[in-house]
C-alpha cells in the first residue's frame, strides 16, 4: 500500500487530507472524532479576538443546489467565524494537540487589520502547541462588512502588510487563505509571498445567492423575510478552485509557493487532481458536512490504490505533475484532429446527442428512421458536446485521427507536426512558422 505520509511546509501528517476551517473543526469533540476517523490534519474553525464572541443568526444559515438525484452539488452559508469564546477554543486546541501529536493542527485566525490585534493573539496560539496558523482573508459575508476576511483578501497591500506582522510576531508557519472573490488570484498570492507567507490555501467560499423564495420574494436562506448573500462551496466550485490553484502554480512569481488546495474535494480523485495542479495537500469541508468524517477512509484507500497502480510511492511525486501540461489556448495544437464515435452496443437511442448537435453544434449526427444514431465525419468538429450530454458514460468517445489520414471535413491531410495559433497563417500577429 502506497505511503500517504505528507509534509507540507514542514508540517507532517499521516495523509494529505486536512479538514478545512469550518463547522467540522469548531470544537474538541469534532476534531477528536475526525482524527479517530483518520483525517491527517485540521484547520481549526477561525478564531477571532478576545472578548464577546461573534453572534450567528438563529434561523437557517445554509442554502443548497442539488442534482436531479438530490445529491448536494453546492452549499451556501451565512455562518460567521467561531461563536465560542477564544479561551475555550485555545484550551481545546492544546488538549487535542497533546493527544494527537502526529496530526496537523493549524489555527485559522481573523482579527482586525491592526498590528496590535495580531501581535496579541499570536503568542496565545503558539502556546497551544499548534503547528501553524492560517490567515482567513477569505470569508465573503458578515466579517467582510466589518473590514476583515475578504475585505482584507481583496486588497493585496493589506495581505502583504498583515502577513508581515504575522511573520514578525510568530515563528509558526503561516498559510494565507485566499478569497476567490477577486479578478486575478495571482495578485493576492504574490502579495502573500512578498509578506513572507510560507504557503497559500484556496479557495474560500464564493459570493452567492443560491435561490429566491418566490412567495416571500426574498433570497434563501431567508431570515424573517430577508436574505443576504453567502459563501458558496462544495462540488460545484471545484472547477473554479482548480483553475485558481493552477494559475498560482503556473505563475513564475509564485511557482515555488506551496499551495493547500480547497474547494469541492469529495473523492480521492478530486484530491489527486488538486495535487497534480500544484497543491501540496488538500482541505475538505462540504464533503465532511454532507457524508460525515468517515469519508476520509474512502479518500485514503482510493488514493493509495491509485498510487499503487501508477507506481507512485509518495504523494510528493504527484504534486505539480499536470502543471507543465496546463497552458494557454494559443499554445494548443491546432493540428490535433479527432472525431466523435458512438458505441452502438451502449447506445440507448435517447437522441440527446442528436438534439444537441443538430440544434446547437455542427449537424454531424444522423438519426435513422429506426433511431440508430451515427456520426457524420464530414461535419464533426470534435467539439465534445455530444459526449457531455449523453447519459451513458463512454458511449460516445473522441477518436484521434492518425497523421497522414485525410480529414473528410476539410479534405486536408492530418499533420504530424505541432501547429498552434502563434504560428497560424490566419493570425496577423503570428511568428514565422518553422
Ligand atoms: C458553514 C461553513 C463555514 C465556514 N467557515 C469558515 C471559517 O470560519 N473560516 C474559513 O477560513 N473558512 C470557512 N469556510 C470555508 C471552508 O473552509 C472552505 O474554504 C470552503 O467551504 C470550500 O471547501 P469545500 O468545497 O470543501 O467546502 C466555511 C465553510 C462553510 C460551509
Ligand atoms: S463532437 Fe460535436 S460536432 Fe461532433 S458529433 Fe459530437 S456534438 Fe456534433
Ligand atoms: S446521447 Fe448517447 S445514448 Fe443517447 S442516442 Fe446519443 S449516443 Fe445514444
Amino acid at each position: 500500500m502506497a505511503n500517504l505520509a505528507s509534509e507540507f511546509i514542514g508540517i507532517k501528517s499521516p495523509n494529505p487530507f486536512w479538514l478545512a476551517s469550518a463547522p467540522p473543526t469548531d470544537k474538541e469533540y469534532n476534531v477528536r472524532r475526525a482524527f479517530e476517523a483518520g483525517w491527517g490534519g485540521v484547520v481549526w474553525k477561525t478564531l477571532g479576538e478576545e472578548g464577546p464572541p461573534v453572534v450567528n443568526v438563529n434561523g437557517p444559515r445554509y442554502g443548497a443546489i442539488w442534482g436531479a438525484d438530490r445529491r448536494l452539488l453546492g452549499l451556501n452559508n451565512i455562518e460567521l467565524i467561531t461563536d465560542r469564546p477564544l479561551e475555550v477554543n485555545l484550551r481545546e486546541i492544546k488538549a487535542v494537540k497533546k493527544d494527537y501529536p502526529d496530526r496537523a493542527i493549524i489555527v485559522s485566525l481573523m482579527v482586525p487589520c491592526e498590528e496590535e490585534a495580531w501581535k496579541k493573539i499570536l503568542p496565545l496560539v503558539e502556546e497551544t502547541g499548534a503547528d501553524g496558523v492560517e490567515l482567513n482573508f477569505g470569508c465573503p459575508h458578515g466579517m467582510s462588512e466589518r473590514g476583515m476576511g475578504a475585505a482584507v483578501g481583496q486588497v493585496p497591500e493589506y495581505i502583504e502588510m498583515v502577513t508581515r506582522w504575522v511573520k514578525q510576531y510568530s515563528k509558526l508557519p503561516c498559510i494565507v487563505k485566499l478569497t476567490p472573490n477577486i479578478t486575478d488570484v495571482r495578485k493576492p498570492a504574490e502579495a502573500a509571498m512578498r509578506g513572507g507567507a510560507d504557503a497559500v490555501s484556496l479557495i474560500n467560499t464564493i459570493n452567492s445567492i443560491t435561490s429566491v423564495d418566490l412567495d416571500l420574494f426574498a433570497p434563501e436562506p431567508t431570515i424573517d423575510g430577508k436574505g443576504a448573500h453567502g459563501g458558496y462551496c462544495g462540488p460545484a466550485v471545484k472547477p473554479i478552485a482548480l483553475n485558481m490553484v493552477a494559475e498560482i502554480a503556473r505563475n513564475p512569481e509564485t511557482a515555488n509557493l506551496p499551495i493547500s488546495g480547497i474547494g469541492g474535494v469529495t473523492t480521492w480523485k478530486d484530491a489527486a487532481e488538486f495535487m497534480a495542479l500544484g497543491a501540496g495537500n488538500v482541505q475538505v469541508c462540504t464533503a465532511a458536512m454532507t457524508y460525515g468524517f468517515k469519508i476520509v477512509q474512502e479518500m485514503i484507500s482510493g488514493l493509495s490504490d491509485w498510487m499503487d497502480q501508477k507506481g507512485v510511492t509518495s504523494v510528493s511525486e504527484i504534486v505539480g505533475r499536470a502543471v507543465p501540461n496546463t497552458t494557454d489556448w494559443k499554445d494548443l495544437n491546432l493540428n490535433y484532429i479527432a472525431k466523435a464515435k458512438i458505441d452502438q452496443d451502449l447506445c440507448i437511442s435517447c437522441g440527446r446527442c442528436f438534439a444537441a448537435c443538430e440544434d446547437t453544434s455542427h449537424q454531424a449526427i444522423n438519426m435513422s428512421d429506426d433511431r440508430v444514431f451515427s456520426v457524420n465525419d464530414d461535419e464533426c468538429v470534435a467539439c465534445n458536446l455530444c459526449v457531455n450530454v449523453c447519459p451513458i458514460q463512454d458511449c460516445i468517445t473522441m477518436e484521434q485521427m492518425p497523421a497522414g489520414a485525410i480529414d473528410p471535413r476539410t479534405g486536408e491531410k492530418v499533420s504530424d507536426k505541432h501547429g498552434d495559433w502563434t504560428t497560424h497563417p490566419n493570425n496577423p500577429m503570428a511568428t514565422a512558422a518553422e
